[in-house]
């Protein structure tokens, strides 16, 4: 398989401070490819710059071999790359069904024109994307809670939920920013194995944003590691763990320094960096 991410020396300057300095890094087409690194690494904004949330400083970012450097988010949507994100303030009263279905969709514009012109078309392709729905429903295991209000879900059911948005997207390159965090043992083990299925069945690549060492290693293959910017070295998670420039990395200097392995220091920076 090809390379689907690739990052040619790219860099983002806050003021005068080097929030990612130089980073040079490929996501390979399929893989669950993961990112972690100390609190402050930069990993988030490196993948703002990746889903077109900020654009670089300096450097070149290619989308399945094209540049891509500078396009929007919703332009990188309609080639098929989707950043998770929390579900919407405003989504929360309505059901889960409904928020899969109001996702726009990649090919067609929905047209009102076409509405008034057409109306039989546009009832049948809404019962398509019910339809589409009920499968991605069905596919998460979330099905029973089909008519549930979003707002009234589990923190784990949400991020099943915005698992389920990017599929009804047919977005195949996935970024997930802490997914784990604040979710319990029981549903992160339906998100890991989510996760696991989407990457294998429907050819999903994830790029993974991760202080759970657990899944991080049951998910991640394999792991780039960043530091103060900088992408400090890239492999399997055994390897990095035993890694001795990774683990100064994680204790150098840090509140975390106390800790005695990696696992510890990142569960400790999951707790700082977690977000409210
Ligand atoms: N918009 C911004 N303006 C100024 N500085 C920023 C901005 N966004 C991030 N930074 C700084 O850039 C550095 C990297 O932040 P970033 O959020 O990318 O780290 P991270 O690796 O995701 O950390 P965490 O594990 O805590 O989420 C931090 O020092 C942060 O304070
Ligand atoms: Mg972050």
């Amino acid at each position: 398989m090809g390379t689907i991410i690739e990052l040619r020396s790219v860099s983002k300057r806050f003021g005068g401070f080097l929030a990612v300095n130089d980073c040079s890094l490929s996501v390979t087409a399929g893989s669950v490819t993961g990112l972690i690194g100390p609190n402050g690494a930069g990993k988030s904004t490196l993948f703002n710059m990746v889903a077109g949330n900020l654009a670089p400083t300096s450097g070149t970012i290619l989308l399945d071999g094209e540049d891509v450097t500078g396009l929007e988010a919703h332009e990188l949507f309609s080639r098929g790359l989707l950043r998770t994100f929390q579900i919407a303030h405003e989504f929360s009263h309505m059901t889960v069904t409904e928020n899969l279905m109001m996702v726009p969709s990649r090919q067609s514009g929905e047209s009102l024109l076409e509405a008034w012109l057409r109306p039989a078309r546009v009832a049948r392709e809404e019962t398509a994307i019910r339809r589409k729905a009920e499968e991605v429903l069905d596919f998460l295991k979330i099905a029973h809670v089909r008519n549930e209000l979003a707002g009234n879900l589990s923190g784990g059911q949400k991020k099943l939920l915005e698992l389920g948005r990017t599929m009804m997207a047919d977005a195949k390159i996935v970024l997930l920013d802490e997914i784990a965090a604040g979710v319990n043992r029981t549903l992160l083990n339906d998100l890991a194995s989510n996760i696991e299925r989407l990457n294998q069945e429907l050819g999903y690549t994830f790029f993974v944003i991760e202080h759970d060492m657990d899944l991080i290693g049951r998910l991640c293959d394999p792991v780039i590691v960043m530091a103060a910017g900088s992408v400090m070295t890239e492999g399997h998670i055994a390897d990095i763990q035993k890694n001795e420039a990774v683990i100064e990395a994680y204790f150098g200097g840090s509140p975390t320094g106390n800790a005695t392995t990696i696992s510890a220091a990142a569960e400790a920076a999951r707790g700082a960096g977690a977000p409210a």
